[in-house]
């Protein structure tokens, strides 16, 4: 039996929490409630303790085991996080880390999958620190449902409705289906940019963010793989969960990556590696006064080619292409140059997608098919991409 603590907020579409916990159990799930205090104005802890037969959490100190805090004990035992509906409060304390009640304190003691649907009024839903927290939200790996348009308590009509229950528990149970899938597997990911230095303060590098290789990265852990992600220099905040190995050049990206290849399942080559490096570190700074330097450069290693190479024989390699136009010839051609099971094609001349975006949109090549993922943040990319190369257990 998996275990969901419903997190309710307080917004007029509380009530509807009642139907969630009734039809997530009849799914056959534990569901074990932390209301906040609006939300507990609105429906009181005992409804919901007698509709789950679990006790009811409310404020940060309450106990119901003595002796066991609550908000690690339910963080700890929690398979999915669903927080229904999610006020624009919350959004925005889960965004930037609050911990100054017993929702927000066990949220921020839990590291697992989550679901956030939020309800609100249209202009609370559109303010942009309510947008912000909620890209921030979904960024770090919760899967969002949407709130619907029209008619809204309040009277105004526009965007904020609570989802359909349905919709709301749909989506928890899918988060819990596919959170076992990657288990007792290794993914291993090579992410963001690489830098090949000129001289003491220059470098060689590109425009790639890192958030690809991330977002990759987490929805791998959601799925219960063992993560490896090997690193550029890059701001992008990074999976905590995920064994972080940090480089720089080119070279030492390789090095890294193939200590772990021969127990990897799954690889993917996300860094945007840097094609050539200076032939001679300048040591100290190169100066204007001396004239105008040549920089002689050398091609760097093909790390996923090398990566291929070495996988074990079943494992899948999956290699990212950023081309400059939409075109899928050089995605087909490296398939064969590379000897990879797959290629992630990335129109980067897309403002939209790509480099530094938050968004992407990838087509994925094979020997056997060419299907594309839909515009969407990179997070909910990374997930379309895990299902479309994932073995079947
Ligand atoms: C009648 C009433 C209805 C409300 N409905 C909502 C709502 O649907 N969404 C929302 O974000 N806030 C709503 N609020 C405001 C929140 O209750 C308020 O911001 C509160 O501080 C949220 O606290 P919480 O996020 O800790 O639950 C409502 C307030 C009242 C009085």
């Amino acid at each position: 039996m998996k275990t969901v603590v419903l997190g309710v907020s307080g917004s007029v579409a509380c009530y509807r929490a009642c139907d969630i916990a009734r039809e997530l159990m009849r799914n056959d799930c534990r569901v074990r409630v932390c209301l906040t205090h609006a939300a507990s104005k609105f429906v009181s802890p005992s409804l919901f303790e007698a509709l789950t037969g679990q006790p009811c959490l409310v404020s940060a100190f309450d106990e119901p085991e003595q002796g066991r805090m609550a908000h690690i004990d339910w963080a700890r035992e929690a398979d999915v996080v669903t927080v229904a509906p999610a006020t624009a409060n919350i959004l925005n304390k889960l965004a930037n880390g609050y911990a100054d009640d017993m929702l927000t304190t066990l949220a921020l003691a839990y590291d697992g999958p989550t679901v956030v649907a939020p309800a609100m009024n249209p202009t609370m839903f559109g303010n942009e620190t309510t947008q912000a927290s909620l890209r921030a939200i979904e960024a770090r790996g919760a899967s969002i449902v949407w709130p619907q348009s029209g008619d809204v308590a309040c009277g105004e009509n526009g965007q904020g409705k609570l989802a359909a229950v349905q919709d709301i528990v749909d989506a928890t149970l899918g988060v819990l289906a596919r959170s076992k899938t990657l288990v007792g597997k290794t993914v291993l990911i090579t992410s963001g940019p690489t830098q090949e230095p000129i001289d003491d303060v220059r470098f060689l590098s590109n425009r790639s963010s890192g958030k690809m290789g991330a977002a990759l990265a987490r929805a791998a852990l959601d799925r219960g793989a063992s993560v490896v992600l090997v690193t550029g220099p890059t701001n992008t905040v990074l999976p905590s969960g995920a064994t972080l190995v940090w480089v720089r050049t080119a070279r030492e990206m390789l090095a890294a990556a193939m200590s772990h290849v021969g127990n990897s399942d799954l690889i993917f080559g996300a860094a945007a590696v840097s094609d050539f490096s200076p032939a001679m570190l300048v040591s100290g700074k190169i100066r204007k006064a001396d004239g105008l330097p040549t920089v002689a450069l050398v091609v760097n290693p093909d790390i996923i080619a090398e990566l291929a190479k070495a996988a074990p024989a079943s494992a899948r390699v999956i290699a990212f292409a950023a081309e400059p136009n939409p075109d899928l010839e050089v995605a087909r051609r490296k398939l064969e140059e590379k000897g990879v099971y797959a290629v992630a094609h990335n129109d980067v001349s897309d403002a939209g997608i790509g480099f530094e975006s938050d968004d992407n949109e990838l087509t994925l090549v094979t020997r056997d098919r060419e299907v594309r993922s839909p515009r969407a943040p990179k997070i909910v990319c990374a997930h379309w991409l895990l299902e479309q190369t994932t073995l079947p257990n």
